[in-house]
């Protein structure tokens, strides 16, 4: 079992109060509508697809038939991956800091499934979540710094064999963005997003999966695999 250094915490709770509050807060409809098949805008719309095609991706890197497995959907907001991973026998811990999201989750999951999913609301680093086999980390580590993303990987790959997530990547548009104070949060807006280049983060085992880009959409998916 390899050491993990502490996590910053004075900067991670922060961001992760930012974060708290607005998806439990003013976020809350527009992400559970977009999360929908309800009709939106189109460039939210560009959003919606580029969400799809990266859960998609997501979840190609793990097996196909998942009974058996224990898998952490880190940051579960309205619940479509948890779904998805019970739906491949999986058995599911979804976790949110946004209770109102995991309340929606709840409710969204369609009965049935081979596997199943518990839900709670807290923070998706919590130890007393256990251990498992995967974690995947959908769009809910992009707000953090590179310091306590590292510290967040290292910490979530200590009681996992795969972590399977997001970031921003450090495209001229994102950056531009980012200078231009586009990225920074007003009162109604999303947190902060961070741009990362994922070869300076320093985790071992960390690995590219792929970038998806669609629309108003662009995220890249990494890995660290024990
Ligand atoms: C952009 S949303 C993505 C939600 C979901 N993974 C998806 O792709 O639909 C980011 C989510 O991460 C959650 N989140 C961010 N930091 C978190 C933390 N430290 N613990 C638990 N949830 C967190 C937010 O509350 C929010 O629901």
């Amino acid at each position: 079992m390899r050491d993990v250094a502490p996590l910053s915490t004075d900067s991670y709770a922060g961001t992760r109060a930012r974060v708290a509050g607005y998806f439990d807060g003013t976020a809350t409809r527009v992400w559970e509508r977009l999360t929908s098949d309800a009709p939106v805008s189109r460039i939210r719309q560009t959003v919606r697809e580029g969400r799809d095609t990266m859960r998609a991706l997501m979840l190609a890197q793990l097996p196909d038939d998942l009974h058996g497995a224990r898998v952490l959907d880190a940051g579960c907001g309205t619940g479509a991956m948890a779904a998805e991973l019970a739906a491949r026998g999986a058995d599911v811990v979804a976790v949110d800091i946004s209770p109102r999201l995991v309340e929606i989750a709840g409710a969204r999951l369609p009965e049935g499934l081979p596997g199943r999913v518990r839900f709670a609301a807290g923070d998706m680093l919590d130890p007393a979540l256990g251990r498992f086999d995967h974690v995947l980390g959908m769009d809910s580590l992009i707000y953090y710094t590179a310091p306590d993303l590292c510290a967040a990987l290292d910490g979530l790959a200590l009681r996992s064999g795969q972590v399977v997530f997001t970031v921003a990547p450090r495209t001229a548009l994102l950056m531009a963005m980012w200078h231009a104070g586009k990225l920074f949060p007003r009162a109604d807006r999303s947190p902060v997003m961070v741009p990362q280049d994922w070869r300076r983060l320093q985790v071992a085992g960390l690995g590219r999966v792929g970038r998806v880009s669609r629309g108003f959409y662009i995220s890249e998916c990494l890995e660290v695999r024990a």
